[in-house]
């Protein structure tokens, strides 16, 4: 889950200048010391051991011993500092249920000028290796955690939203911030879940909706049946931040292989027979 609203909103002033501190400081240290956390928040010891232990309490902020004493941000911790921009540039008045939760991420539903979606993106420690491999967009930054990995991965998504919407039939994106995306709510279900009355039309919108970002520069790149969201007959394409460009060496081949993933599952549920070739063609034409 998220960090818990309540959290969010009794948090202290002098909580926050610490987050904030931690944030600012874990860009220099994998677990910020107390001597240097200290001074950078100018609270009495007794005053920040306080605020630590309710922080530590709220699982906001970690304490570790080895490899030396130290203190780090965790999720809960950077999700309050999003959380709070958020709610202060107006973006977001409320938070709602959990709605999504899959590898990298957990999508809740929340209250902004209409219902939104927010995407907390969760790059873990485990993937996060990889993540940078595969991608090849992480910074090189020795201390880069994982939180700020997290953040980059919105921020690719958010690009992606920005240039496909509205040609392609994608959230509309609304907000940023650090690991948090804001976009439009949509009223409908995945694909895996949904049984489709007129499910040729479907594919082909679906195919139609990947041209158009082809045309646009972009190929999703994790393109499947739990990736595409349908409402009342609309498709929507969704989870967009391994995104690549078209010129991008492997772009041939996550473009294939989004397609026949998304053929392979209208064959299988409703038996339908779509070429390969012509389902290309039809993209890059
Ligand atoms: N804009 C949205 N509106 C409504 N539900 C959404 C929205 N975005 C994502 N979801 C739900 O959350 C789930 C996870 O989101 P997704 O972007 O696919 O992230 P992940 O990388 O975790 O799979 C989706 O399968 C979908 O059910
Ligand atoms: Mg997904």
């Amino acid at each position: 889950m998220p960090v818990p609203a309540e959290y969010v909103r009794s948090l202290h002033a002098y909580e926050l200048r610490i987050l904030l501190a931690l944030e600012r400081l874990m860009r220099r240290y994998q677990w910020v010391p107390l001597e240097v956390l200290r001074p950078a928040t100018g609270f009495s010891e007794s005053e920040l051991s306080y605020r630590l232990g309710r922080l530590m309490a709220m699982d906001m902020v970690r304490y570790e011993k080895v490899p030396y004493e130290g203190y780090a941000l965790v999720f809960n911790g950077y999700d309050t500092l999003a959380l709070h921009t958020l709610t202060r540039r107006g973006t977001i008045q409320a938070l709602g249920t959990l709605i999504g939760v899959g590898k990298e991420s957990e999508v809740c539903e929340a209250m902004g000028l209409g219902p939104v979606a927010l995407k907390f993106h969760r790059v873990g420690q485990r993937s996060f290796q990889s993540a940078r491999l595969k991608r090849g967009y992480m910074p090189e930054a020795t201390h880069c955690p994982w939180i700020f990995a997290s953040s980059i991965s919105a921020k690719m998504e958010y690009d992606a939203l920005k240039t496909l919407h509205p040609a392609v039939s994608v959230p509309l994106p609304i907000d940023l911030n650090r690991h948090v995306l804001v976009m439009s709510f949509i009223p409908g279900v995945d694909l895996v879940r949904a049984t489709l009355e007129e499910p040729e039309a479907a594919l082909d919108d679906i195919l139609k909706n990947i041209r158009e970002a082809y045309r646009l520069g972009i190929v999703h790149g994790d393109l499947s049946e739990f990736n595409v969201m349908v409402d009342e007959g609309q498709c929507w394409l969704i989870d967009w931040p391994q995104w690549v460009e078209t010129s991008h060496p492997n772009a041939g081949d996550l473009l294939a292989r989004d397609i026949e993933n998304i053929l392979q599952y209208f064959k299988r549920k409703y038996g339908i027979e779509y070429a390969f070739d012509e389902a290309l063609a039809r993209v890059v034409e």
